[in-house]
């Protein structure tokens, strides 16, 4: 996720777009660069780092003009570097992008042959050169533009300066976000309305495949086949003090929220062949011959990271048949693991820099396995030095507490199975297309599972003064049981246990009484009687029950104080779903008992040192 800013009119564009990054820098924070038309010329300086490095040769160079365009990046496709920072520029194209060209490995090759040559490692620039080649064809800009936008697939918020019409700022939307704003006697573009609320209220936002040009004194959008919108105003009635969050309480609700368009950045360009293979360019150097060479996998994480590594096992073993062997980083380092050439070792990391887990890929490195790591954070230190990286595309995670980049983990482990369980030839064709199907509906899913329910203050009012809560579940949920203790512990300080359900018998129903809370994932899948007993036996020893079942159950209900349902969903993808309802479930004791729900005590979001 980035942010972009454009402007045209009045004022300097350096301080407009200067403040304007500050707004957007949640959204991403490893570079930053503004173009600048001053005197007829696009000036363009971009940095390694943070707005304030931008800041300080900006002050330096005290660059003149009132029309240009800016860009804070969260590197998706090439490392956090000045060369793959925006803004991207052609002969004379220049542009700042927010988003995803799922096809851009296809069209680099292609420009390249007509003598437009990509310097970056991203996505975007190809966005610049497919621009120029049709106008050096002879098309207009207002031709050229749209044209270029038809043959890119994925998601893209643009701001574009053509250095032949100094006067306009060219925007595209489809899949980001996008607004206009209308100034007087200038307009503005933003990734979202904090960034230009200083300057406007009045706001007009783009909708998907529409794209226009900003002059100081003229708005015009058009659909990509050129027919002219009329897009009615809007005026902002809050405040700049709900920015970043977006209008939400803490960032950690908003990266609850952001699940879906995490999961779908997350699949974006690597179901293939539409939608009937998974890509992972990244993992082919690995498996030469599409053969599998590794005896097993070893799956290696921390805190939240662990748990996905967990559930990583169950599709793993499931869809690939070979056998994973998952644990936490703090331990393994120190157990004298067998480790040799014939293992893979996969570690997941949100962050990319947790002492103890890059201490096991040194440990790795060192015993020859090889390296696959899950990060969120481009050219972190695990993924650099890894053999692979398969990156979640979840966007900065400024909440302590991991949410979205849980689910993005997840995600990736269930392209990761499904791409051996097709090379190992234990699932089929039509088993990986159905597998991607479900997959595809995820996004869509989540978004039921978010809409607003009261369920979540009323057990947050009834349970968030309780010493303990108890959580379980079967198979590949039971690590969602950890997972929904841990958040809860985590943030509203009130102690909390997962369990896999069998295991109540063999202790832990001991701690059944009156009145105890019990939480439990109860999908309609195979372990669906062996849970439902273990309701019973909680029940009757006077457990106020929490069910998260599946849509369409009528007997989980007849016998839980609360039940939250998720829509039906391949057994794999349950643990997407069911995050949900736990992190909210989490948010609200812990914003009803008015803890710091972003910034827990004690804790800390990367933790660096052992
Ligand atoms: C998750 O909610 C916690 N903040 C914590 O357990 C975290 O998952 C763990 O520290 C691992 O961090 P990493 O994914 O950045 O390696």
């Amino acid at each position: 996720m980035c942010g972009i800013i454009g402007c045209v009119g009045g004022q300097e564009a350096s301080e407009i777009l200067i403040e304007g990054l500050r707004r957007l820098e949640y959204r991403g924070y490893d570079s930053a660069g503004v173009a600048i038309i001053d005197n007829g010329i696009v000036q363009i300086q971009k940095v390694k780092g943070k707005i304030a490095d931008l800041q300080k040769i900006l002050n330096k160079l005290r660059l003149k003009g009132t029309i240009g365009i800016g860009h804070t990046r969260w590197a998706t496709h090439g490392r956090p570097s000045e060369l793959n920072a925006h803004p991207h520029h052609s002969k004379d194209i220049t542009v700042v992008h927010n988003g995803i060209i799922e096809n851009y490995r296809v069209l680099v090759p292609i420009l390249k042959k007509k003598g437009y040559v990509c310097k970056s490692e991203t996505d975007s620039e190809i966005i610049c050169h497919l621009i120029q080649m049709y106008l050096d064809q002879g098309l207009k800009m207002e031709k050229a533009f749209p044209k270029a936008l038809c043959q890119v697939r994925g998601s893209y918020a643009l701001a574009v300066l053509y250095e032949k019409e100094p006067h306009r700022i060219y925007v595209a939307k489809n899949a980001s976000p996008l607004v206009v704003g209308k100034g007087q006697g200038e307009n503005f573009v933003a990734s979202d309305i904090p960034a230009i609320l200083n300057q406007t209220r009045t706001i007009l936002i783009l909708e998907d495949q529409e794209w226009g040009f900003l002059e100081k004194d003229n708005i015009r959008i058009f659909n990509l086949k050129g027919q002219p919108i009329r897009r009615s105003l809007k005026t902002i009635q809050w405040s700049l003090a709900t920015t970043e969050k977006d209008g939400f309480r803490h960032f950690m609700l908003k990266e609850i929220y952001e699940q879906p368009m995490a999961v779908q950045n997350t699949l974006s360009g690597r179901l293939g062949n539409g939608h009937q293979r998974i890509d992972l360019p990244e993992l082919e150097p690995l498996f030469p011959r599409k053969k599998n060479p590794f005896e097993r996998i070893y799956i290696v994480a921390c805190g939240t990271s662990y748990h996905a590594g967990m559930v990583g096992k169950y599709m793993m073993e499931s869809m690939a048949r070979i056998p994973v062997i998952v644990d936490l980083a703090s331990e393994f380092r120190y157990r004298q693991p067998v480790l040799d050439s014939r293992c893979l070792m996969v570690v997941i990391s949100q962050s990319g820099e947790t002492a103890d887990t890059l201490a096991v890929v040194q440990m790795a490195r060192q015993k020859k396995a090889k390296i696959v790591s899950i990060c969120n954070v481009m050219d972190s230190s695990i993924p650099r030095i890894s053999e692979a990286t398969l990156y979640t595309h979840a966007g900065p995670e400024i909440g302590v507490a991991s949410t979205k980049a849980f689910t993005a983990q997840l995600v990736v482990l269930s392209l990761f199975s499904l791409f051996l369980g097709d090379l190992t030839k234990n699932l089929n064709r039509k088993d990986v297309i159905s597998a991607i199907e479900s997959l595809s509906k995820i996004p869509s899913q989540m978004k039921k599972i978010l809409r607003p329910d009261a369920v979540y203050q009323r057990i947050a009012r009834k349970y968030a003064h309780c010493p303990s809560l108890l959580y379980f579940a079967r198979g590949i949920n039971a690590p969602i049981a950890l997972e929904g203790a841990l958040k809860l512990k985590e943030i509203s300080y009130i102690h909390a246990e997962g369990y896999a359900a069998g295991e109540l018998k063999h202790g832990p129903i001991a701690l059944i009484d009156e009145g105890v809370p019990v939480v439990v994932l109860i999908p309609q899948d195979e372990h669906y009687d062996k849970t439902y007993s273990n309701i019973e036996e909680v029940q009757t020893r006077g457990a106020d029950l929490i069910a998260l079942a599946t849509q369409g159950d009528k007997l989980i209900p007849k016998i839980a104080k609360e039940t939250i349902f998720i829509p039906k969903t391949q057994w794999f993808l349950s643990p997407l779903l069911f995050s949900i309802p736990i992190q909210l479930m989490a948010y609200y004791m812990a914003d009803y008992k008015g803890t710091d729900v972003d910034q827990p005590r004690n804790l800390a979001k990367s933790v660096t040192v052992e």
